[in-house]
């Protein structure tokens, strides 16, 4: 099977592993932790990282410490993993969904701008849904796929409203919007490291700050908020969110790797442009000149979606569908979803994702290519 994302295993994992077995420290402590928060916030260009069991909780405590509480709001694109809506949800806000351009496939900053003028007001500094007074307490943009919305933009409407930033950068480590890594425009940015991301340490994330306090915080809520090193006495509701030493060994080796990925993908997103552009009606995610993506996870646009899905499934070349976007999952259909002529469901009736691994090899590449030429 040509896996559509899959895991590359190139470099000093075995040995860091090894290490973590051989001297015992395989669990919630030890050096590769730190060794790895720092490279990633580094990598970042953030002063701080703290790592995290996944990307999921990562988002989850960010948003904690950006204060979004029961009843909150917090605007995010409609076309994202579940993941995104559901940190929300675990804080017991709710999404504001906006819908996405039908080129970048990102939040829509044109009808963000619309709705925090039509439907917001300010009350006590802070910005409030007309419609029932709650509070909107800040902004996820997503980077999707590793692509970037305008920043500039979007920062300058969250300072007019605001609007705090939480990025899910979870799709975008090796990403930058003039020449600024991902991850540090906001109060608080996440990764993941998810088996199908640029690098895995099989799960787990890292949230990056510039912010030293709520970096400390970020430490403390995910270690079970302990506060004293000896008696064990916590002083808030915190979580088991750490990543474990043995996979933090991993995320050092594969963060070595990073830019030999990077440029992969690159390559990757290259012969797939040349050889597929022209072919049918094919269509590929727009990348605004400022942006400079990390080409995480090919994918095309076309009406033969299902014909191609079906195709490349059929010769064991993996692909999938778009996320199914979020105003249609059953949990959050009573959930604001804010759109002139829903784009998200032409952006998912349309896209599909093709293997792109970083170990694909270039006859791989054309194999897929004639895969899907065969289908115009
Ligand atoms: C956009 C987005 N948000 C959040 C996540 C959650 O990350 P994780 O799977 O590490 O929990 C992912 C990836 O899986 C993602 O793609």
């Amino acid at each position: 099977m040509l896996l559509l994302s899959g895991p590359n295993i190139a470099g000093n994992e075995w040995k860091y592993v090894k290490d973590c077995l051989d001297t015992g420290w395989v669990s919630s402590v030890g050096a590769y932790v730190n060794q790895f928060e720092n490279m990633v916030a580094e990598f970042a260009g953030c002063k701080y990282g703290v790592a995290t069991s996944n990307g999921t909780a990562a988002l989850q405590v960010a948003l904690q410490l950006a204060n979004v509480q029961r009843d909150d709001y917090v605007i995010v694109p409609n076309v994202t993993f579940i993941a995104s809506v559901n940190s929300i949800k675990y804080s017991g806000a709710n999404p504001i969904l906006i819908d996405v351009d039908p080129q970048t496939w990102q939040m829509d900053l044109n009808l963000l701008k619309d709705f925090l003028e039509n439907e917001t007001g300010q009350k006590n500094g802070q910005c409030v849904y007309l419609k029932n007074d709650r509070v909107i307490k800040c902004i996820m943009p997503v980077h999707v796929l590793g692509n970037v919305c305008d920043m500039d933009r979007l920062m300058k409407l969250a300072d007019e409203y605001n609007l705090a930033i939480v990025e899910d950068a979870t799709e975008s480590l090796g990403s930058y919007y003039k020449g600024r890594h991902t991850g540090g425009f906001g109060l608080l940015g996440c990764f993941s490291f998810n088996g199908n991301k640029i690098i895995t340490t099989g799960g787990g994330g890292v949230i990056v700050t510039n912010n030293e306090e709520l970096a400390k915080k970020a430490k403390h809520l995910t270690t079970q908020a302990k506060s004293d090193t000896f008696e064990y006495i916590h002083d808030e509701v915190g979580y088991n969110f750490r990543l474990v030493n043995v996979l933090a060994a991993m995320g050092v080796a594969q963060m070595e790797l990073l830019p030999s990925f990077i440029k992969r993908k690159k390559t990757i997103d290259a012969m797939y442009r040349k050889q597929l552009g022209g072919v049918g009606d094919i269509t590929f995610q727009k990348v605004e000149p400022l942006v400079d993506p990390n080409c995480w996870l090919f994918t095309l646009m076309t009406d033969k979606q299902k014909m191609v899905l079906q195709i490349l499934n059929d010769h064991k070349m993996q692909s999938r569908p778009f996320w199914v976007p979020m105003n249609k999952l059953r949990m959050f259909q009573n959930d604001v979803y804010y759109t002139n002529d829903d784009r998200s469901d032409f952006v998912y009736k349309r896209c599909l994702s093709i293997p792109c691994s970083t170990n694909i090899t270039d006859v791989e590449i054309d194999a897929v290519v004639e895969k899907i030429k065969s289908v115009y």
